[in-house]
């Protein structure tokens, strides 16, 4: 009997799984579909993406359906609810079934156990969409980001100012990779201990108790909402962000040529300052631009 080899699946679930040379080339890559040195018209023509969605999403969902089209693909949209992945048929059986219809999945879910589960049982490559604990496609956007108006990252100083979230974590681990400093400003009562303890042994890790110190100097000054999907809105963890809300001051604070980013969707008056999207060191919408570039990259490396 013939003995079928698997091919060895290129997932992209975290950053902490990647090797730094497959993230610089994918960055690489998304800077010239942006520039249009790399073309990408038909390279996965026949080639079919799934996008399951557990939550709610306008940047991640358009932006990877694009992508496909643009690299010649299709899409299919599986809106959670609507299959019976949504009342109650398991990971692994849904897994099994989509890899014999198509050729790779995008899966935004709650939890991180679902989205390495939903991977282990596919046969074709599987990204992270986002969950409660990892951003890694928003990375790669940010990253890109980034280096159009600062240059290469390494050896250069990021601030986080806000919830210690699911995209924070993400940067967390994305320093870990790249050789730059990442400022947390974060409230410490936020993060969980042994969390906390792990980060503290990293060395591009510097934690704040002061926004405004954590700023200081910086080359680029990040936040996101305080109220992440599926989290409860509460008036206790509202008091404890407020000090770390971004403002103008924060702002001119920063390096003189240094950039503002925030994922997106924004909360105007709560994790920014009223005008701070609009603000001459704002790159948001490049920033949720790139996002389509890099999608285009991430289905690439994965396909390829
Ligand atoms: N930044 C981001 O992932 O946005 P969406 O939730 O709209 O996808
Ligand atoms: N931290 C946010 C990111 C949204 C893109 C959330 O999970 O809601």
């Amino acid at each position: 009997m013939v003995k079928k080899i698997k091919k060895k699946i290129k997932h992209f679930l975290d950053l902490d799984k990647m090797t730094a040379e497959d993230l610089r080339g994918i960055i690489d890559l998304s800077k010239s579909y942006k520039q249009g040195i790399t073309s990408g018209q038909d390279t996965h023509k026949s080639k079919t993406l799934g996008l399951i969605f557990e939550k709610p999403s306008t940047r991640t969902r358009v932006s990877f359906e694009i992508a496909m089209y643009q690299l010649g693909g299709n899409v299919t949209i599986l809106e959670h609810e609507r299959t019976h992945l949504g009342r109650g048929e398991t990971i692994s059986d849904t897994a099994k079934v989509l890899s014999r219809y198509i050729d790779i999945i995008v899966y935004r879910t709650s939890s991180a156990k679902k989205l390495y589960e939903l991977a282990k049982y596919s046969d074709v490559p599987v990204i992270n969409g986002l969950n409660d604990q990892t951003h890694p496609c928003q990375l790669i956007a940010d990253i890109m980001t980034f280096e159009e108006n600062i240059g290469i990252i390494d050896g250069k100083t990021v601030t986080w100012c806000g919830d210690f979230n699911n995209v924070c974590r993400s940067w967390v681990q994305a320093s870990n990779i790249f050789d730059f400093t990442l400022n947390l400003a974060c409230p410490k009562d936020l993060i969980d201990k042994v969390e906390m303890k792990n980060i503290t042994k990293l060395k591009n890790i510097k934690i704040f108790d002061s926004a405004e110190k954590a700023c200081n100097n910086s080359d680029c000054i990040m936040t996101d909402t305080w109220f992440s999907m599926g989290q409860k809105v509460s008036e206790k963890k509202r008091k404890l962000l407020q000090p770390f809300q971004v403002t103008n001051k924060l702002l001119s604070i920063a390096k003189k040529k240094s950039i503002f980013m925030h994922c997106l969707p924004a909360h105007r008056g709560e994790e920014i300052g009223k005008d701070i999207l609009e603000h001459p060191k704002s790159v948001i919408w490049d920033e949720a631009e790139n996002r389509l570039h890099t999608q285009k990259a991430i289905l690439n490396w994965c396909l390829k």
